[in-house]
């Protein structure tokens, strides 16, 4: 692991401009918009805001980059990932740089944003890179005399809407793949988090990525994320964010040009606790991944279903000593466990469902209301003697709050975890081999952690069953949403075995 170096005191944000053919944009409108720091509430900059005229620019670039003949289609594959390794190894030079720009514009502890965050991004990339020249079609023995191949080509121009949580991350997800199989792209960041997609940008230029290859178009998601995704001149969509826009997303996709769409939506993830697990690691993992990242990385969103009484109370014993451990606040101070939500809306999105779960009858264990009196802090929560029909059991929370179920039997846990109309994750804690087996098979989650949970990596695939998403990313079923499958049949005199 990196060390760990202290944030930059002196940050300047250089570029708050749109990123289209290399170059910086003014809005077509003209208006900006501003970006906040959530632990202050005070603005940092204003932003060149995009809309519909500006994603127009920006497609009309990257079609002209994906032209036949162009330089980044006749670019031989391994050069692709060259510039891929390249704009890793810029990453890595302005680390320190990004984390601190994420750190302060996502709210994001600075330890967390410079080992997870830019540690993630930079392994990613290089992964990716590492494709560029492996991605392969096959020859087929076809009926008759026919020489029959596939190529597996880029999609096209893609455009690529990712939120607040992970800024850097979820941009590095959504690039690295697409570029490694030859695709141009349209990034729109979210409109609260900005800044260090506009820094990559201009290392994308740095690295020698041809004008027009990633085009990056800060906006409002009604104005510039939907003209994005009802654009008739481009050919995918991938999007990462609440189950609401998805569900537009996909309907703008059906309304104007079929594009294809890939989704990484929310999640309710079910953790199951049998009597056998070691407890010192529930708690470890489980509480750990509920407070971390002020509880808005998507995995933390779990449903701890623990085996009968006396487990529970070991867990909550432990989970106590826990809490007390947890700091809330600067997320530039050393030993924080937790930093703000992002804006307003989440905050009291959070706050509400924290007091359903009062109304409703859930047993308050720890926390329960707001933290300090500026930013938008609130306290690592813990419900228990949760029922299945209480708001905190069936919605996606989004932030520090941890809900606790007891369950039964073996069968009342899987039908009660499957009963969501989320799909995401799941966790199994036993020691029993044929336990977590038979129950990961059962769990309708597109990823189970077996005495773990929410490791990802950039080999493994990530995406969600049902409502929680279509497609994967990452690994190698990742990168074959960035493809399309040619099926070339070449007639010949006569063929041989
Ligand atoms: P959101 O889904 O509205 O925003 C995500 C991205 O979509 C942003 O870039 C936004 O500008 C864009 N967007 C919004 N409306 C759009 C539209 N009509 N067409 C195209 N793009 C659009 O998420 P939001 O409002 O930030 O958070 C709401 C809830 O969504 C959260 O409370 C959480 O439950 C969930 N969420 C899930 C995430 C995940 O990682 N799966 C990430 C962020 C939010
Ligand atoms: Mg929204």
């Amino acid at each position: 692991m990196a060390d760990l170096p202290t944030p930059l005191t002196n940050l300047k944000i250089q570029y708050t401009k749109i990123f289209i053919n290399n170059e910086w944009h003014d809005s077509v409108s003209g208006k900006k918009f501003p970006v906040l720091n959530p632990a202050t509430e005070e603005q940092i900059c204003l932003i060149e805001e995009g809309d519909k005229a500006d994603v127009d620019k920006a497609v009309k670039a990257a079609r002209q980059a994906f032209q036949i003949g162009s330089p980044w289609r006749t670019m031989d594959a391994s050069e692709r990932g060259r510039l891929l390794y390249k704009l890793a190894d810029l990453i890595e030079r302005d680390r320190l740089l990004l984390a601190t720009m994420e750190s302060l514009n996502a709210g994001k502890l600075f330890p967390n944003a410079y080992l997870m965050d830019l540690g993630g991004c930079i392994k990613t990339l290089r992964y990716c890179a590492g494709w560029a020249d492996k991605i392969q079609g096959r020859t087929m023995p076809m009926d008759g005399d026919f020489f029959c191949y596939t190529r597996h080509e880029p999609v096209g121009v893609c455009g690529q809407i990712i939120p607040w949580n992970f800024p850097l991350v979820m941009l590095i997800w959504k690039i690295g793949p697409a570029l490694s199989c030859g695709n141009t792209v349209i990034v729109k960041p979210a409109e609260q988090t900005p800044l260090t997609a506009l820094h990559v940008a201009s290392l994308i230029k740095e690295a020698g990525f041809p004008p027009g290859v990633v085009n990056i178009v800060p906006g409002y998601g009604p104005t510039a994320g939907a003209a994005i995704s009802s654009h008739m001149d481009i050919d995918k969509v991938a999007f990462t964010g609440s189950t609401e826009v998805g569900k537009l997303i996909k309907e703008a996709a059906g309304k104007s040009n079929l594009k294809r769409v890939t989704l990484e939506l929310g999640g309710k993830s079910p953790c199951i606790v049998f009597a056998d697990a070691d407890c010192e690691n529930v708690v470890e993992f489980t509480y750990t991944n509920i407070f971390y990242h002020e509880g808005d990385c998507i995995l933390g969103f779990l449903v701890l279903f623990v085996f009968k009484v006396y487990l529970f109370e070991r867990i909550r014993g432990r989970g106590r000593e826990r809490e007390r451990e947890y700091a809330v606040g600067n997320k530039f101070t050393p030993k924080m466990s937790t930093g703000p939500q992002i804006d307003k809306e989440q905050y009291n999105k959070i706050l509400d469902l924290i007091e359903s779960g009062k109304k409703e009858g859930a047993k308050l264990e720890c926390g329960g209301g707001p933290w300090g009196n500026k930013g938008y802090f609130i306290q690592p929560t813990v419900f228990s003697n949760v029922t299945d029909e209480m708001r905190i059991a069936k919605e996606e929370i989004f932030g520090p709050v941890q809900q606790i179920m007891k369950f039964k039997s073996l069968d009342d846990v899987i039908k009660r975890a499957n009963n969501t109309t989320y799909g995401l994750s799941a966790g199994i804690f036993t020691k029993d081999l044929d336990k977590a087996v038979t129950v990961s098979s059962a769990l309708q989650a597109g990823t189970v952690w077996v005495n773990c949970y929410s490791v990802v990596s950039a080999q493994v695939p990530f995406g969600g069953f049902k409502m929680s998403g279509n497609g994967r990313e990452l690994g190698e079923y990742g990168l074959q949403q960035y493809t399309e499958v040619k099926t070339v049949t070449v007639k010949i005199s006569q063929k041989n075995s």
